[in-house]
């Protein structure tokens, strides 16, 4: 089988703009995100573009914010603590990755939690990591709702995550254990990657190389999430090796059409759901 994130991005959407304009005809309010793009960084542009139209699409007042590379950090500090107070916007989302003269860090802490739509702030991750209620990172969440269409129980399944980045493999680990996976972690120190590989019930690929699970490297009948997304001439290919890979897996995400469709889909509903829980 293989996952058709594009159709089920557009499923969650079609809800999505279901709910807002009820919301509207209610009340004539609609959520607001605000996003904030720094430079000119081509694949930030297109992300941003993406997010600005989809938000249109389903009927969230999207507006962006855009600075030069050579913006001051207090600059941005400044802009964001203006976001947090506006009424009218229920979600921010600064684009990564910053130029040097900014700190990742500060201007992550500096989002309101309650509007922090990427997730990425420490309460945010701690509530996640503590089992508790959290805004949950965009791809993670797409990924665990994709797994959910091929298997509703995934309680006891053995999960392997290449990757431990904070916007992919973490998250996705700790998703994975509120679901009661049992779940290996693996990295670019990891050894004997391609053994541990092959006890996946469940393989999530996030690393950003190409190609790089190949066909001895899966078990028979198991579920794979590639999350990479890389160039390889005028082509866009996963972490995995499609085409060898795809006859032996019960399930694969595609790469494009996997999981990408959904990572916009999951933050219009991080926006929808930041709205509601402050209006
Ligand atoms: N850059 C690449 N992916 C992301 C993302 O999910 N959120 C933000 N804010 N920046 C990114």
């Amino acid at each position: 089988m293989i996952i058709d994130g594009k159709k089920e991005a557009e499923v969650l959407r079609e809800e999505i703009k279901k709910e807002i304009t009820s919301i509207k005809n209610k009340t004539n309010k609609v959520p607001g995100l605000a996003v904030i793009l720094i430079g000119d960084f081509v694949p930030s542009q297109i992300y941003v573009r993406n997010k600005e139209k989809s938000s249109k699409e389903v009927g969230i007042n999207s507006s962006v914010i855009k600075y030069s590379k050579d913006v001051s950090e207090d600059e941005i500090l400044k802009k964001i603590i203006e976001l947090n107070n506006d009424k009218n916007v229920s979600g921010i989302l600064v684009q990564l990755p910053l130029p040097d003269q900014i700190s990742k860090e500060k201007v992550i802490n500096s989002i309101d939690p309650l509007k922090d739509v990427d997730g990425f702030s420490p309460t945010n991750v701690g509530n996640l990591a503590s089992g508790y209620d959290a805004i949950v990172p965009c791809t993670p969440l797409g990924c665990l709702m994709l797994l959910k269409k091929v298997e509703k129980n995934l309680s006891g399944k053995h999960a392997v995550i290449i990757g431990r980045s904070n916007l992919n493999g973490k998250p996705i680990a700790q998703l994975l254990l509120k679901e009661n996976c049992t779940v290996t972690i693996t990295h670019s120190k990891t050894k004997n990657l391609k053994e541990k590989c092959l006890k996946a019930d469940i393989l999530i690929v996030a690393v950003g190389l190409a190609n790089l699970v190949k066909k001895d490297w899966v078990k028979d009948g198991s579920i794979i999430i590639d999350v990479g997304i890389n160039k390889q001439g005028d082509k866009i290919v996963g972490d995995v090796s499609f085409e060898e890979v795809k006859d032996k897996a019960k399930a694969i995400t595609p790469v494009p059409g996997g999981v990408g469709p959904m990572t916009i889909a999951c933050l219009l509903k991080n926006t929808l759901e930041c709205f509601k829980k402050l209006n």
